[in-house]
């Protein structure tokens, strides 16, 4: 998809369709009116006729209006004007973007980036635009024999912003919003890839071949037999059941100077999390091939960071993993010594994630970090906790959480926080070893947390639970990129670029 930003009337345009917004109740946008007064009220006409009531979401395509050079005019309902908040404007474009998509328009004006929405500027309207407009025309057909994909697609867009003055921060969130929708949809491919091709080879595959084409990239990986060596039992006990090899891909982006400390991003990436001997139950289990959605949205944000060339060092860490029954997998009752020295009961080996994480978090120090950020879909309590709308957000530092949720704010991307305090602690108490794998049910999110803090005490770090956000089930389930918009919100605000009017 094409994009590009530009400052013009309505009447002016000659494309293949002009998009503009109806209010509720049939109340014409400034650039409806502009339209209706050139065709001779033709607009106002329809309205008043019953033909668009301005209910968000409804869509009214025209074709030939007189006196207007494009061939066509989507007028589209906006709802009530003070009501217009950020979802709503979301939604309004996704469902342009669809009509437009299946309609035969190949390229489009679109005014819609011109309406007021509460609190947000062009700069945000247009990147939300560019993104939403990649999300909606997203699908995984790569493995259907036949692909079905539209006749006449939608492959040029342009977003009218109201004066020349916004021009270069609509161009900005072009270039931005382009950046992150790549990156999404680099982790949403990686994750809907199925879990007999995506292993964890198949996820240092696909960071090396973005590696080729960005010159910042460089990939290193390490396999079962360096992780023995560096005396990562925890990690490798997870992965013994599997007849795919555990492989840890770290992926370093060079923006900064050599010697400026680095941001680390730390992903779990279960290619498959059948539970281990403590087998999941059968229904639902395929979507634990999203298991590895922390690495998928650490690999998706690098895209990004590499895409735009941000000015400082990156690391992305892709924790690959399979967890699998089998007669050499680990079991419950085992205690296992972590790299860092620490030593933990096996209760359940379902609660895999942690005990990769806690290897592969150790294992970062080496680079000396500014700050760690790991990423993971950890536990089904954040999705009873916070559904699938926010992540959930738990660190060790205050300031590091805060820059967290404001970059989740700045990019619409929901986060929220939950506490690490050290009277959850006990939860993760084990008799036989230094900590258990699991703290019971109460608050399962947070002693994951718990478990992981024990691991992340020589930097600031932050831990992300993913695990209502990174996809949705049910028929319509695929993978959402999340939270690559709110990590690349992050980065990009760690490096200083302006991300406002
Ligand atoms: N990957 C799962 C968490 C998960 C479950 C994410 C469902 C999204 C949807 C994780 O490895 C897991 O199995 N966690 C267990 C932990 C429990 C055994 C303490 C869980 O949440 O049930
Ligand atoms: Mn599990
Ligand atoms: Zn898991």
């Amino acid at each position: 998809m094409e994009f590009s930003v530009k400052s013009g009337s309505p009447e002016k345009q000659r494309s293949a369709c002009i998009v503009v917004g109806v209010f509720e109740p049939r109340r014409l946008t400034s650039v409806a009116e502009q339209l209706d007064e050139i065709s001779e009220g033709y607009i106002s006409n329809l309205l008043r006729r019953g033909d668009l009531e301005g209910k968000p979401g409804q869509m009214l395509l025209l074709h030939h209006v007189p006196n207007i050079l494009s061939e066509r005019v989507l007028l589209v309902g906006c709802g009530k004007e003070r009501e217009l908040d950020e979802r709503q404007y979301k939604q309004i474009i996704s469902k342009t973007i669809k009509t437009l998509n299946e309609t035969g328009s190949m390229e489009a004006v679109c005014f819609l980036t011109e309406l007021h929405v509460k609190s947000r500027d062009t700069y945000w309207k247009v990147r939300q635009a560019v993104e939403t407009t990649n999300d909606s025309l997203y699908s995984f057909l790569q493995l259907k024999s036949k692909k079905g994909e539209a006749r006449r697609p939608l492959r040029k867009i342009v977003f009218n912003v109201p004066t020349r003055r916004e021009l270069p921060a609509g161009e900005r969130a072009v270039e931005h919003g382009l950046a992150i929708a790549t990156g999404v949809k680099t982790a949403k491919d990686v994750a809907n890839m199925p879990p007999n091709i995506c292993n964890p080879a198949y996820l240092l595959e696909q960071a090396q071949e973005i590696a080729t084409e960005h010159d910042s990239l460089q990939i290193e990986s390490v396999g079962e037999e360096q992780m023995a060596e560096l005396g990562m039992q925890s990690y490798l006990a997870v992965g013994r059941g599997s007849v795919n090899e555990s492989i840890m891909t770290i992926m370093h982006h060079k923006g900064g100077t050599s010697g400026q400390a680095p941001i680390v991003l730390v992903g779990k990436g279960l290619t498959f999390d059948s539970g281990g001997i403590s087998l999941k139950p059968g229904d639902g289990m395929d979507e634990m091939k999203y298991d590895m959605g922390g690495a998928a949205s650490v690999l998706g944000t690098m895209h990004t960071v590499a895409m735009l060339n941000l000015p400082i060092n990156i690391i992305g860490v892709l924790a690959g993993c399979e967890n699998m029954p089998d007669a050499n997998a680990y079991r419950p009752g085992d205690i296992l010594t972590t790299m860092s020295g620490q030593t933990v009961e096996v209760l359940n080996t379902d609660a895999e994630g942690r005990l990769v994480l806690c290897d592969a978090l150790t294992y970062v120090e080496r680079f000396e970090p500014e700050t760690v950020v790991d990423v993971a879909t950890l536990t089904g309590a954040c999705v009873i906790a916070l559904g699938k709308h926010a992540s959930a957000v738990l660190s060790n530092h205050n300031p590091l959480a805060h820059e967290l949720l404001n970059a989740s704010e700045q990019s619409s991307d929901k986060a929220w926080r939950m506490p690490l305090w050290d009277e959850y602690q006990e939860q993760i108490e084990s008799p036989f070893a230094d900590m258990a794998n699991i703290g019971g049910r109460p608050a399962g999110t947070i002693t994951a947390g718990c478990f992981l803090s024990r691991f992340t005490k020589k930097y600031n770090w932050a831990h992300m639970d993913i695990a209502g956000t990174a996809w949705v089930g049910g028929k319509n389930k695929g993978a959402t990129g999340r939270p690559v918009p709110m990590l690349s919100q992050f980065l990009i605000n760690r490096a200083g670029l302006e991300t406002e009017d």
